[in-house]
């Protein structure tokens, strides 16, 4: 499976530069992103900006790349999951509801198959004007989706509709567009991630090596697939996921207090976060204070994935992970009965490109009947696999 690609041609406006920040965040969240420019929108923003947002090559002219002919907008135009216009001028407008392709963005517009999603930018009086409106219903027509412009204050110093939407309202459209197998519309979801911190003292902390990401990755595959999501997230350094509820915790005793008054409410329920095992006795905490590690005693902290194992409901789903250095699957399916979950999502910490740290991840889920290896894959592809695996009908 290859990354989703999403083709976003700029046009000429001031607000070319709000999608910098919008090409950026779709790159981290590891996507192929392609950006395509008018001359026009080159007065506002320098492609060299979007070329190192997106690390990719910003195409102006058709017919000469280093001196060379080629026909991109023919490859970039079958390569596209999705071609967003935005902000999308009167003038691109008037032009891609008319079929005129005129240059690398238009051209490719015109090559793609894909869905198409048109963001309006403008004066406001530029774009209520009926030719712009009667060309937006042409686009409208031949199946393109438009986003509503905002209102507000425009640059031009007027005030009206015209607006570019927020980057993150471009970003959750362009998710919707994305994906349309909305199969946990309806469902409500609880993810865990991240490491848990506990305190020794005021100083130092117990801790592990997680970041996170794979918790990350599952709370936004499962807001793509439509389902209500509340991420309750160890300290980490990654930007909260737009539509999700965040719930912030530090130690393990804290994620427990934030995870089971939810459990009651929810139908899925994924414990990915690497909860530290131990954390330090109170009683050690003065000792350590004085004697710098000296005398450190710890105790368990509470097992989240047993204690919900334990208060199930029925039709609930429960899945847990497991961090294995050896006997991978044996040890996964003790773990699968012992805290009663429905699915274990097992790492092997010894593989390459498998577990903290790394972009890629390699487990295998294992449940009752079965096991299922899911290979070498990223992140965000493993998250959307344990989805649908684990709760597609
Ligand atoms: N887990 C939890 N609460 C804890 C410890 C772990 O909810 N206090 C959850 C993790 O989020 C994960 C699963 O339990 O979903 C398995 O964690 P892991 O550390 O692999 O298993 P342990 O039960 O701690 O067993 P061991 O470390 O001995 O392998």
């Amino acid at each position: 499976m290859s990354k989703k690609c999403i083709v976003i041609g700029v046009s000429g406006g001031i607000s070319a530069y709000k999608i910098c920040s919008l090409v950026s965040s779709l790159k981290k969240q590891d996507y192929e992103v392609h950006v395509l420019m008018t001359k026009s929108a080159t007065q506002f923003v320098g492609p060299m900006t979007f070329e190192t947002l997106s690390g990719e090559d910003v195409i102006l002219d058709m017919f000469e790349i280093n001196g060379k002919t080629h026909v991109p907008h023919i490859t970039l135009a079958k390569k596209a999951d999705l071609f967003v216009i935005a902000p999308a001028s009167a003038d691109i407008i008037a032009k891609v509801a008319h079929g005129i392709a005129d240059d690398m963005l238009t051209t490719t517009f015109l090559a793609a198959t894909c869905p198409k999603l048109i963001v309006p930018a403008m004066n406001t009086h530029m774009l209520e004007n009926p030719i712009t409106q009667d060309n937006l219903e042409k686009c409208r027509s031949y199946g393109m989706e438009i986003l509503e412009s905002g209102v507000g204050y425009l640059a031009c110093g007027d005030s009206g509709k015209g607006r570019l939407p927020e980057p993150n309202e471009i970003e959750d459209k362009i998710k919707d567009l994305l994906y349309t197998d909305k199969f946990l519309e309806g469902k409500k979801v609880l993810i865990t991630a991240g490491p848990t911190q506990e305190a020794i003292d005021p100083v130092r902390y117990i801790s592990n090596h997680s970041t996170g990401k794979m918790g990350y990755a599952l709370a936004r595959a499962a807001r793509n697939a439509g389902a209500e999501v509340t991420l309750v997230a160890g300290k980490n350094h990654l930007a909260d996921v737009p539509g999700v509820n965040m719930v912030h915790v530090v130690s393990a005793e804290e994620m427990k207090d934030a995870v089971l008054p939810l459990q009651k409410k929810m139908d899925v329920m994924i414990l990915s976060a690497a909860v530290a095992d131990f954390r330090p006795k109170t009683i050690a905490r003065e000792k350590i204070h004085k004697n710098s590690g000296l005398g450190l005693e710890l105790e368990r902290t509470t097992d989240i994935l047993a204690t919900l194992g334990e208060k199930k409901k029925k039709g609930q789903v429960l899945i847990g992970f497991a961090m294995e250095t050896e006997n991978m699957v044996a040890s996964a399916q003790k773990k699968l009965e012992k805290k009663n979950c429905d699915f274990i999502v097992a790492n092997d910490l010894r593989e390459e490109g498998a577990g903290f740290a790394v972009d890629t991840n390699h487990v295998t889920i294992i449940s009752k009947k079965e096991e299922r290896d899911l290979g070498l894959l990223s992140k965000e592809e493993t998250a959307e696999e344990i989805l649908k695996y684990c709760l597609k009908g």
